[in-house]
């Protein structure tokens, strides 16, 4: 059986920063200190008008395929993970796959809420390790902001918008070791936007109505989600035959702070073996995991050889993790010019949106 090995990956998020006091200072009845405190969210990045999830998701997929060398026409499968799609039909990952000018490959939508990207990997692999597919783009995309109510400040401080992508190639070295999936439907009220579907078309939708706004019970979801994380990553990492000590890297999804602390507790994890960026992205859905092991890459702390664990919980409610043995991330037979090539030119692009985004917190330039 081949196996399935990450390649390439990529990241992108949009320019606009949207910081807690920036929040406060455009009314909202809240704090830094209560933000920071509750969540570790510091700030996020939204989308501007005329943006839409695809045109995130295309620069994250551009990024991983030159990273993995990989040619859009030589992708057999593109799967999009996402919860605020450009339209319900049809999918946006049609219109990345036409924009990447991936002729040969198919492409499909994948809603898991937030634990979309790692369901996505999920299903690529399984793809790759059953011969039908020798390359798969999977994207996680979202721009929940598209949903939020910003008067409501129990949810609007969460949720920031981005992408982040990989390249799946089939390979000899072992690389997704072991993977779950879970859902519990019962729950499907806890964090929902009710409006917009068949149930409840934004035609039917009664005059003055919220309901196209994302509304959540964030104790209920808050109490579900400490549950899960621990008990989900401890079962794949089980499954990989691997302790706990084995764990070389534990990227949760990116939601709340103490959430991620109390599964990195049940674990047993060194906070050092904990990946953390969401003071900077908030939680961005199904886009918070890849951008994640982007970040860890450009941190170097993920090395070849080392076992990540990956644990997302969403609306659904949905939850998914994997055990990834990490690769060389550029196939062996690449020459090593070409993959310092490509690993300055990846630092680079991430170095300049860096000094975009300084450049535009500095005083005068809003
Ligand atoms: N600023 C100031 N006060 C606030 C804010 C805010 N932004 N938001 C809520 N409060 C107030 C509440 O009104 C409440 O006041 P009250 O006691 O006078 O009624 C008080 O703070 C405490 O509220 P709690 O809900 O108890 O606060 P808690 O410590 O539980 O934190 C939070 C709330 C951050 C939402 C937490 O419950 C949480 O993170 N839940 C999980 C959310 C989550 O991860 N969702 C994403 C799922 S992934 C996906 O699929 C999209």
């Amino acid at each position: 059986m081949p196996f399935a090995q990450i390649t390439g990956w990529g990241m992108y998020v949009p320019p606009k920063v949207v910081t807690n006091d920036d929040l406060v200072a455009s009314g909202l009845d809240t704090s830094d200190e209560w933000i920071t405190s509750r969540t570790g969210i510091k700030q996020r990045h939204l989308i501007a008008q005329g943006e839409a999830t695809s045109d995130l998701a295309l620069r994250s997929a551009r990024q991983a395929l030159k990273i993995a060398n990989t040619n859009p026409r030589d992708l057999d499968l593109i799967i999009v993970a996402t919860c605020s799609p450009d339209h319900f039909l049809p999918s946006t990952a049609s219109i990345v796959q036409d924009k990447l000018g991936a002729t040969r490959a198919g492409a499909m939508d994948l809603n898991a809420a937030c634990a979309g990207f790692v369901y996505g990997l999920i299903l690529a692999t399984g793809q790759i390790e059953a011969r039908r597919c020798k390359r798969v783009l999977v994207v996680g995309a979202d721009a929940l902001s598209i949903y939020v109510n910003w008067n409501d400040r129990s949810t609007c401080v969460l949720f920031g918008d981005g992408a982040g992508a990989v390249v799946l190639e089939t390979s000899d070295e072992p690389g997704v070791l072991a993977t779950s999936m879970g859902s519990d439907g019962s729950g499907a009220k806890l964090l929902q936007v009710e409006a917009g579907g068949s149930r409840l078309p934004y035609s039917r939708e009664g005059p003055g109505s919220n309901d196209h706004y994302l509304t959540m019970d964030g104790a209920q979801v808050f109490r579900f989600a400490t549950q899960i994380m621990g008990k989900d990553a401890e079962k794949v990492i089980e499954g990989s035959n691997l302790e706990s000590e084995d764990v070389d890297l534990f990227i949760p999804h990116q939601a709340n702070q103490r959430i991620i602390d109390t599964a990195a507790k049940r674990l047993k994890l060194d906070p050092e073996k904990v990946f953390t960026n969401l003071d900077a992205y908030g939680n961005t859905s199904a886009a918070s995991i890849p951008i994640a092991i982007c970040e860890a890459l450009e941190q170097e702390r993920i090395k070849p050889g080392n076992h990540v664990v990956l644990t997302s919980f969403g609306a659904g409610l949905a939850w998914a993790s994997a055990v990834i043995r990490w690769g060389q991330a550029q196939p062996a037979s690449r020459s090593a010019v070409g993959r310092l090539t490509r690993g300055i030119e990846y630092r680079l692009s991430r170095l300049g949106s860096r000094l975009r985004r300084l450049s535009r917190k500095l005083p005068g330039s809003r």
